[in-house]
Parts: structure tokens; C-alpha cells; sequence
């Protein structure tokens, strides 16, 4: 079993994910592969919170961790990534966890026979964090039905929005949308900012993809500041028990003032807390169903 999209799993098999993950949480799931599975961290983009977060969670489930360096591997020689992660299937490792710039990488690895879980593809999806928002949320509500998320930003280039919002809107959440022009997608309405903090539950900001940006920006720093960051006179417009969230990482003072990272309505850090327990789950589901 492969987990590259939240398209391809239902609703329940989203929700069994989730009640998984926070049985991990609670402590009242254990599982222990003694050592006996190999997971193999193939990361071709930076990251910092998938990439450990999966190591710590692999590491808590008993298995054996690889991490990968193309800069120390025969990619430099010019290896395809299909004979690369072919090459891990051969040696030995059960499953893979892969980050790639490249949209819907997975595309060219049908032939590759243990699983693939995706850790972010290009701009389409990055499940997992998907998922550990979803953890989020419902802790704090305890349901997604008639929840209102306000998403803002640079949409255009972020994977993390755009399997957000189709999975968001799946599960009955109202999912809108706000930022610059630039940062719009086309299929996609987009509402006002300061007008729909009021009303919103949660508010989840984006980080300018600056890697993905095709040109420069047009609207400056300081303008996108102004018109799209969250600073804590906007906080204290929101709704009395409704989040803050990020995926992270996130740019201090302009997406976000520095004081309103760690504030009380800010759940950015235990997004972080949960992905672990998100990926100890997909862990466990795709090695269990081999
Ligand atoms: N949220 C997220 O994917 O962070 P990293 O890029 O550090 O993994």
C-alpha cells in the first residue's frame, strides 16, 4: 500500500488514520517492530519537520532508519530516482518515505514493490501534513463538519493548500481562500482577509514559496506584511476559541509577527507535536497491510 494522496483513500480510512495517530498520542497503541523494518528516508528537498518527524517516528515504532543524501549517492552519477528507490526494494528496505520537487514524482515508480509514502510532491500534496492538521483540528473541536478555515498566502505554489483544501473540503469544512493576486489560483475564489477573520475558526497561514516562484515578486515584503500578515491586532479580531496554525517552516514578521507565533491561539507547534504520531500511524498502516 502506497499513501502518495488523500484522494485515494475515503473518508473513513482518513478518520481511522487520525483515531490511530491520537491512540499513539494517548499511549494506549504500541507497536514494536523490534527492529525488524527498514525505512529508507529518500529526501530530494530541504525539510526539517517531515523528514524528522518521520525519523522519530519510525524510530519510536522499533524500525530501522536509512537517510539518503543525493549529494553522497550514484545520483550524482546520474541515476534515475526509479533505479535509485528500485535499488532500496532490492536491498532489503520495506518502505520508503520520498520528497520531491517534482509534482506527482510517484508517477514513474508503478514498478517499485513496497510502499512509497509521499513526504510532498512539487506543488500538489503532502499528505501527512494534511493529516497532522486534520489531528489538530480535531482536537480542538472535535469535528471538521461546519468548521470555517480561512487558508492565506501564497496558494498558487503550496502543497500544503492544495491537499488541505481538497480534503478540508471533503470532510464538510468551509474552506476560503485570501492573498495577493499573484498568489492566486485561477480555479479558486478568494475572499478578503481582515474581513473573514471574524468569522473563521481556524486561520491557517503560508510561507511565500519563495523555491517555486517562476519570477520575482510584485508585491513587496513590507505591502504583503501589511496587507497579509497576522499581527495581534488581527489576532484579537478572531473568533474567542478559534486557532492560528502554519506547517512551518515560517517567516517571523511577515506572514506572522513574532509575537503572535507562540500566542494562545496559536497551534503551530503542536501541529508539530502531532505529525509524529500522524506518521507513527502511516507507518504502521502501510507496513501492517504488507
Ligand atoms: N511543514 C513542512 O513540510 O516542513 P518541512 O519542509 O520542514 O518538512
Amino acid at each position: 500500500m502506497n499513501i502518495l494522496k488523500l484522494d485515494d483513500l475515503t473518508v473513513e480510512e482518513i478518520n481511522e488514520i487520525l483515531d490511530s495517530a491520537t491512540d499513539f498520542k494517548k499511549g494506549s497503541k504500541k507497536v514494536n517492530y523490534n527492529g525488524e523494518k527498514i525505512i529508507a528516508n529518500l529526501f530530494f528537498e530541504p525539510s526539517t519537520r517531515t523528514h524528522y518527524s518521520f525519523e522519530v517516528a519510525e524510530l519510536k515504532l522499533g524500525c530501522k532508519t536509512i537517510d539518503f543524501t543525493t549529494e553522497t549517492s550514484s545520483m550524482k552519477k546520474g541515476e534515475s530516482l526509479y533505479d535509485t528507490v528500485k535499488t532500496f526494494e532490492s536491498i532489503g528496505v520495506n518502505a520508503v518515505v520520498i520528497r520531491h520537487q517534482q509534482d506527482a514524482y510517484y508517477k514513474e515508480l508503478q514498478n517499485i514493490n513496497i510502499p512509497i509514502i509521499n513526504g510532498g510532491d512539487g506543488k500538489q500534496d503532502h499528505p501527512t501534513q494534511t493529516l497532522l492538521d486534520l489531528m489538530t483540528i480535531r482536537e480542538e473541536y472535535g469535528k471538521f463538519e461546519g468548521l470555517k478555515v480561512l487558508i492565506v498566502g501564497d496558494i498558487k505554489h503550496s502543497r500544503v493548500a492544495h491537499s488541505n483544501i481538497r480534503t478540508m473540503k471533503r470532510l464538510g469544512m468551509e474552506v476560503y481562500t485570501a492573498g495577493p493576486e499573484e498568489f492566486r489560483d485561477e480555479d479558486l475564489e478568494f475572499v478578503n482577509f481582515e474581513k473573514m477573520i471574524p468569522e473563521v475558526d481556524v486561520v491557517m497561514l503560508l510561507r511565500i514559496q519563495r523555491e517555486r516562484l517562476e519570477e520575482e515578486m510584485k508585491i513587496s515584503i513590507e505591502e504583503y506584511n501589511k496587507n497579509y500578515g497576522l499581527t495581534i491586532d488581527k489576532v484579537n479580531k478572531m473568533k474567542q476559541n478559534a486557532i492560528i496554525m502554519h506547517p512551518a517552516p515560517f517567516n517571523r514578521n511577515i506572514e506572522i509577527s513574532d509575537d503572535v507565533v507562540e500566542c494562545s491561539k496559536s497551534r503551530i507547534f503542536p501541529q508539530m507535536t502531532n505529525g509524529v504520531f500522524v506518521r507513527m500511524a502511516i507507518i504502521n498502516k502501510v507496513l501492517e497491510n504488507r
